[in-house]
C-alpha cells in the first residue's frame, strides 16, 4: 500500500478502501514518469500515485504554493456543479477526464440527489481507470471508459456512452480541469462543439481550465515540470477560455474563478479565491 502520510494535514486517504496495491497498479503502468491524474491525485491528498509523482508534485509546490488549494479549488467546483445539474434535473452524467475517485465522486453526489442517477467516467490514464472499475464493480448504473476525451468519435461511438444519450433527457457533461491538456492544434473549442451536438437542448456542460494569469512565472515552471510526462499542460488566459462556452448559454455567475462560483453559503477563505483556475457552466441551446 502507498503511503500517503506525507500528503498533509487534509489528507483524504482513499488507498484505505482498497486492500492491495497490486490490485489497482494495471501492469502497463509506467510509474517512472509522473502522469496529470496522479499528480493531482497526491495533491488532494489521496494514496493513488507513486514516488514520480510525488517528486513533480513537490516540485510544483515549490513553484506554486497555492498549488493545494487550487487542486481543491477545482475538485469542489465539480462538485458544486454537480450538485447544480442534479438540482436542475439531471440524472444523467458524462465525466469526461474524470481523474483517480476521491471524496466526492460524481454518482455519489448524483445520487444525493436522485438514487437512480447514472454517470458515464471517461479517463486514459491506467491507474484511474482500474481504480474506477474496483470501486463501482457491480454498480450497473455506473460505466468506466478507458478513452481518450481528444477522440470524440471513439468516445461517443462507445457503447456505455451511447446507453447514456440514447434519449432525449439533458445530460450533464463534465470537462473539469481537462482542457489545459489539449494544446491549441487539438482544437478545444472544437471538441467542445463535437460533444455538445450530441447532447439535447437544455444539457448542461461544466468546464473549468487552469491559467497562468495571476502567476505567469509559477505556472510557467509548473508546464515545465510536466512537460516530459505523457500529459504536458498548456495554460490559457480568460479570453482564451471564454470561447470554450462560445455554443452554450452560461449560467450565472458566468466565466469566473474556480471559487467564486455559487459557493456555499458561509463558506468563504479569508485568504480570497484561490486565483489559478477559470470555471463556468453552460447550458446547451
Ligand atoms: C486534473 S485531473 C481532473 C480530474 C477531474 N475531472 C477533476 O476535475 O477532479 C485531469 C484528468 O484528465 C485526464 N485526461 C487528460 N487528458 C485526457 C485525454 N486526452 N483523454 C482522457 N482523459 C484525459 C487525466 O488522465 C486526469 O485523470
Amino acid at each position: 500500500m502507498i503511503d500517503a502520510s506525507s500528503a498533509g494535514d487534509d489528507v483524504t486517504d482513499t488507498s484505505a478502501w482498497l486492500p492491495d496495491q497490486t490490485t489497482w497498479v494495471p501492469a502497463e503502468t509506467d510509474t517512472t514518469r509522473p502522469s496529470a491524474a496522479r499528480v493531482y491525485d497526491f495533491l488532494l491528498g489521496g494514496g493513488h500515485n507513486f514516488a514520480a509523482d510525488r517528486a513533480a508534485a513537490a516540485r510544483i509546490e515549490q513553484v506554486l504554493p497555492n498549488a493545494r488549494r487550487v487542486a481543491r479549488s477545482n475538485r469542489a467546483f465539480l462538485r458544486r456543479a454537480v450538485r447544480f445539474m442534479a438540482e436542475q434535473g439531471i440524472t444523467r452524467f458524462l465525466d469526461l477526464g474524470s481523474g483517480i475517485p476521491t471524496v466526492g465522486n460524481v454518482h455519489e453526489i448524483a445520487r444525493d440527489a436522485n438514487p437512480e442517477s447514472r454517470v458515464v467516467y471517461v479517463d486514459f490514464e491506467s491507474v484511474a481507470v482500474a481504480h474506477s472499475r474496483l470501486l463501482l464493480d457491480g454498480d450497473e448504473r455506473t460505466a468506466v471508459v478507458e478513452a481518450d476525451l481528444t477522440d470524440p468519435g471513439t468516445v461517443l461511438a462507445d457503447p456505455a456512452v451511447r446507453a447514456l444519450l440514447d434519449t432525449d433527457e439533458p445530460v450533464g457533461l463534465l470537462l473539469v480541469a481537462v482542457f489545459h491538456f489539449v494544446p491549441d492544434h487539438g482544437d478545444p473549442a472544437g471538441l467542445v462543439g463535437r460533444y455538445l451536438s450530441a447532447l439535447p437542448a437544455g444539457s448542461l456542460a461544466a468546464i473549468s481550465h487552469l491559467t497562468a494569469d495571476f502567476d505567469a512565472e509559477g505556472m510557467a515552471q509548473v508546464a515545465e515540470t510536466m512537460a516530459n510526462s505523457p500529459n504536458p499542460m498548456f495554460f490559457r488566459p480568460f479570453d482564451r477560455v471564454a470561447p470554450l462556452f462560445a455554443e452554450l448559454d452560461l449560467v450565472e455567475p458566468g466565466l469566473v474563478d474556480a471559487d467564486l462560483w455559487r459557493p456555499e453559503p458561509g463558506v468563504t477563505d479569508p485568504d480570497g479565491p484561490a486565483r489559478g483556475v477559470y470555471a463556468g457552466v453552460g447550458r446547451v441551446r
